[in-house]
């Protein structure tokens, strides 16, 4: 009977390949309605103000703050132009309490204003701001804001583990700078940035051809440079490069293409958000781990997989995470040893039999395939859009995706997944001038190279 369940469970998550193009199809279509005008497609497709990329020329001391992703961080770099680069990155990583993650927006916010502080409170002789100069910031927040500017913007919605009421609508850089200043901070956020705009910043910093970045951590999304002619909802003046860069918000990306189960929209109903972040729901790292516990809690209950009675701890939503997933999937052991640990310490359910432990890995791979798949459909959309998913006979010319978050990091055979689906989808010749590169920790030093772009001081001699 469990063998049933994960049969239809496999057939219901399929990606053949004529699927995943109906959704590269299906997202470059959401991208030109998004772009149309504002609330024309579930894709918000936001402006980002940003309409330079980092050159290498930037200079100077610099603060970013990175919030969003599984940890807070914030971090101090001295960039030193082309000859000397980045130096002396230095950084410090907090999570946030979970009850912050609910809470106020005043004690979010208060929060990390005194990590800030500290931070600064901390610092080596020598990393001072030159006198009366304002130490300055480029804040990263991995949530869909609506920008005023490159250093405003009101947060339309939290996604992810996030929900506080009263900050939604609010001015996120204006609630930083209330907490910095009851404390006597004196700082000025000179940069505000998604994740994936860091990340692309950073990107563009190492690598000339990056076009694009993607995050696969604890959510996901994508951002890439646009032509700003393309962008009819764009109603400024017409930016100098002539581009301008887009964050999607492609999680929130939904198609009647994609594979979706019971278990999905069990978990959808059920979560801080119901109906948004579909896509997210079925890829990114917070909710992989969940997707496998709900599908083994049905063989519990409709299939007594692990014994007569159901581990009451496979009924706690969330408790599978999906690190632990990843452990359970990579265990090359023969007696998949590492699976039977897992599901002893989280569930509390032992003496699985190896029968067990091998339906168990089959369900992580059935899910990790699937969102790997997907989010390799989902950058083949991004490709489309811009022209670049074929290329001539002869062409040179590279197009680099950046990619950072957790789930690509550390979850080899999601990652391997997602790079042999490219190839998969794009062919042989294209795959040799589209890359996919891992951006390790672009965002924070992007954000950085971003205030630097937008500081105050610009054209002032030291
Ligand atoms: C980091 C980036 O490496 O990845 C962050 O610097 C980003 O800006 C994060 O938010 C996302 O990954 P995770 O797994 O921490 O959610
Ligand atoms: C969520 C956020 C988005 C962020 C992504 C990755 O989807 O809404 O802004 O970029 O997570 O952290």
């Amino acid at each position: 009977r469990a063998v049933a369940i994960l049969k239809e469970f496999e057939e219901k998550c399929g990606t053949p390949i004529g699927k995943l193009k109906q959704v590269a199809d299906a997202m470059d279509v959401e991208m030109h309605a998004g772009l149309a005008s504002e609330g024309g497609s579930k894709l918000k497709m936001l402006i980002s103000y940003v309409d330079n990329l980092p050159t290498g020329d930037e200079k100077g001391l610099f603060y970013a703050l990175d919030l969003g992703g599984t940890n807070f961080r914030v971090l101090r770099v001295q960039l030193g132009g082309k000859e000397k680069g980045v130096a002396h990155p230095e950084f410090n990583e907090v999570s946030i309490p979970p009850h912050l993650m609910t809470g106020s927006s005043e004690a979010l916010f208060d929060f990390i204003a005194a990590a800030l502080a500290k931070f600064v409170d901390s610092e080596p002789e020598g990393f001072h701001p030159p006198p009366g100069r304002q130490r300055e910031l480029g804040f990263t927040f991995s949530f869909p804001v609506r920008q005023t500017s490159i250093a405003s913007g009101t947060l339309i919605k939290w996604t992810k583990g996030f929900s506080i009421e009263d900050a939604v609508g609010e001015d996120v850089v204006r609630e930083l700078t209330k907490s910095m200043e009851k404390i006597g901070l004196d700082m000025r956020v000179a940069a505000l940035v998604n994740d994936t705009i860091g990340t692309l910043a950073g990107g563009r910093f190492h690598n000339p051809d990056v076009i694009a970045a993607v995050i696969l951590g604890t959510g996901t999304n994508a951002a890439y440079v646009e032509r700003a002619q393309a962008i009819p909802k764009w109603h400024g003046p017409l930016p100098k490069s002539g581009e301008m860069v887009i964050n999607m918000e492609w999680g929130n990306f939904r198609s009647s293409h994609l594979p979706l189960t019971e278990y999905d929209q069990a978990l959808d109903a059920e979560s801080l958000n119901p109906g948004e972040q579909i896509f997210e729901k079925i890829i990114s790292g917070m909710y992989l781990g969940e997707i496998v516990r709900r599908v083994l809690l049905k063989m519990a209950e409709e299939a007594e997989f692990f014994g007569d009675t159901v581990p009451p701890k496979l009924k706690i939503p969330f408790i599978l995470r999906t690190p632990d997933m990843s452990a359970m999937h990579h265990d090359a052991s023969s007696d998949l040893k590492v699976v039977g640990n897992k599901l002893r310490d989280i569930l509390e359910v032992s003496n699985t039999s190896l029968k067990t432990r091998k339906i168990v890995v089959q369900v992580c791979d059935i899910v990790s395939t699937r969102g790997a798949r997907l989010s390799a459909a989902g950058i083949l959309g991004i490709l489309k859009k811009i022209g670049r998913d074929t290329v001539k006979v002869g062409e040179k010319q590279k197009s680099v995706i950046a990619l950072d978050g957790g789930l690509f990091e550390h979850y080899a055979e999601f990652r391997s997944c997602l790079e042999s689906t490219m190839k998969e989808l794009l062919g042989n010749e294209a795959a040799e001038t589209i890359v996919i590169e891992h951006s390790n920790d672009g965002s924070g030093i992007g954000a950085a190279l971003l205030a630097a772009s937008h500081s105050q001081y610009l054209g002032v001699e030291e």
